[in-house]
């Protein structure tokens, strides 16, 4: 379905595939990528393939900007028995965050993720830190679930993260209000 705002309708998300893997491995291989999903391995071409062959519960979609370049991913891991999907995003390229594409790309799927997919719950986890992906997340009716408080151990360090999750009815309902502007 095609997207409009003042900068234009495009499509912000494509279907992936494997001639996105070069840039997506470079990003995940990035210090504030890592940084942002704790991620410590070194990620290669053939890993991050094995990695979406063997994950096809998880869909992803490659985030492009207005003229068709690949600026990051979107993934939406399911669950069906519980009609739930675990979302990440991140725009890979810095030079392309804060234009309005991770606002675009989660609009795009939670339309997917609700109106084409069935879910009832779209669930993710921030680390505590990140300020730019609360607030996008907030923006989106996400709702505050709580501290999963040293969930994580990283190099010898606990780390806390949050989790956040939207459902079904609270996304239409916001969807209504936004409709009837
Ligand atoms: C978080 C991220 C996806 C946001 O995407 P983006 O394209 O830069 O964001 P947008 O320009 O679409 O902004 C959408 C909203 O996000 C929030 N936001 C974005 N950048 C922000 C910043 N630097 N500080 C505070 N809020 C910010 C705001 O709420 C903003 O809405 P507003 O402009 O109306 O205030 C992007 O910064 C990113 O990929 N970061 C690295 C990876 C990451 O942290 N992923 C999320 C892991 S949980």
């Amino acid at each position: 379905m095609p997207e409009s705002s003042e900068r234009g309708a495009f499509e912000v998300l494509a279907t992936y595939q494997t001639s996105h893997d070069r840039k997506t491995v470079e990003w995940l291989n990035s210090a504030d990528i890592q940084a942002s999903f704790g991620l410590r391995r070194t990620v290669t071409e053939a890993s991050h393939r094995s990695w979406v062959d063997a994950n096809g519960d998880t869909l992803i979609w490659a985030i492009v900007d207005p003229t068709g370049r690949h600026v990051g991913n979107v993934l939406l891991k399911l669950t069906q028995r519980h009609r739930s999907g675990y979302f990440q995003i991140y725009i890979g390229e810095p030079i392309a965050r804060g234009q309005g594409l991770g606002d675009r790309a989660l609009s795009a799927t939670l339309t997917k993720a609700f109106d084409e997919l069935g879910l009832h719950r779209v669930w993710l986890h921030t680390l505590p830190d990140n300020v730019a992906a609360a607030a996008l997340y907030r923006k989106h009716g996400f709702v505050f679930e709580g501290t999963e408080r040293d969930a994580l151990l990283w190099n010898g360090t606990f780390t806390s993260q949050h989790r956040w999750s939207i459902l079904e009815h609270e996304w239409m309902a916001r969807r209504g209000k936004e409709g009837a502007r």
